[in-house]
């Protein structure tokens, strides 16, 4: 309850930042603000940002320290949900319980406002006055590389080419990029923001939360409600891509979700009691219904 108490108020506070970092939607051109703000705001779990700030206050970092980071995930996972959902991509209509970005605003306009996103991240944390400047500069070459060619669009493209059959290997390798690089990257940046060193227990928490994060996703596609989704349900078997739900089964999927989960918590045990919240948003992350 407490803990549930402290998401929401990191929900709140990646809110507020983000709709004070976005252009306003009167600024020129007023369709591409518009389509970034509605694909940013007012929508989404915040999963990233909320990771950012437990693995931060966890270390010690301050929340207001911890702003830029949370935004920039935010940012960068919005522009890839945009990209993800145009008709050259997964061709989903539906993005958090309305209609996706392109089908509100046109595919060019989509297209614009997703790079428009991206670049926006970096600028949030290039500006971050109150880290040094190391810290910015780590930073962005750490977000630049989980969202990059070697982390989420790398795995994109991996999915893209995903069809009916696949090994675990490969299924580990895809949503490892596509999904799992950025989770994993907001647990480095909240890190990076408190210290320089990253403890390699949080990096074996933020690779285990990602992919089980993915499977819940998969499952989800396969049993979730659309109404409390808020996406298409079954995308996934109507594109003929394996996931793991279609590889394994449902119950075994699940099953290995839930064996990640327990090896997140066994990397969070040199946190003591301050790693509570990154417990919860790990259990949160597999036993979801949206
Ligand atoms: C959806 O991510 C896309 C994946 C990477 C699986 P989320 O389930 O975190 O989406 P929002 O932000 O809550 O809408
Ligand atoms: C999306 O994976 C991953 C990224 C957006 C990078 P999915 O295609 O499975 O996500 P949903 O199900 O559309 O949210
Ligand atoms: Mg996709
Ligand atoms: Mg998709
Ligand atoms: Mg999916």
């Amino acid at each position: 309850m407490v803990s549930e108490d402290q998401l929401k108020g990191y929900r709140a506070r990646v809110e507020d930042v983000l709709a004070r970092t976005l252009p306003s939607a009167e600024t020129l051109p007023t369709d591409l603000h518009e389509a970034m703000r509605y694909a940013t705001l007012g929508g989404g779990k915040r999963l990233r940002a909320c990771l950012v700030y437990a693995t931060g206050e966890a270390l010690g970092a301050a929340l207001a320290a911890l702003d830029p980071a949370a935004a920039a995930v935010e940012l960068i996972h919005a522009y890839s949900l945009v990209h993800d959902d145009l008709p050259c991509m997964d061709d989903d209509d539906m993005r958090r319980g309305r209609p996706s970005c392109h089908k509100a605003f046109g595919e060019a306009t989509a297209l614009l406002a997703g790079d428009a996103l991206q670049t926006q991240a970096f600028t949030v944390l290039a500006t971050a006055e109150m880290l040094s400047a190391r810290a910015r500069i780590r930073m962005v070459e750490e977000l630049a590389r989980a969202s990059g060619s070697l982390g989420m669009a790398g795995g994109q493209a991996l999915d893209l080419k995903a069809g009916p059959v696949a090994t675990i290997e490969m299924l580990e390798e895809r949503h490892g990029r596509k999904t799992g690089a950025l989770i994993h990257a907001a647990v480095r940046l909240g890190a990076l923001t408190a210290a320089p060193e990253i403890p390699a227990a949080l990096d074996d928490y933020g690779r285990a939360l990602g992919l089980a994060f993915q499977i819940a996703d998969d499952l989800l596609d396969v049993e979730g409600v659309a109404m409390v989704v808020g996406k298409t349900i079954g995308a996934d078997a109507a594109a003929g891509k394996a996931t793991f739900a279609s590889v394994l089964g449902v119950a075994e999927a699940r099953r290995r979700a839930h064996g990640l989960y327990e090896d997140g918590l066994a990397s969070l045990r040199f946190l003591g009691d301050n790693g509570r919240l990154l417990a919860t948003i790990a259990h949160y992350a597999v036993e979801r219904d949206h």
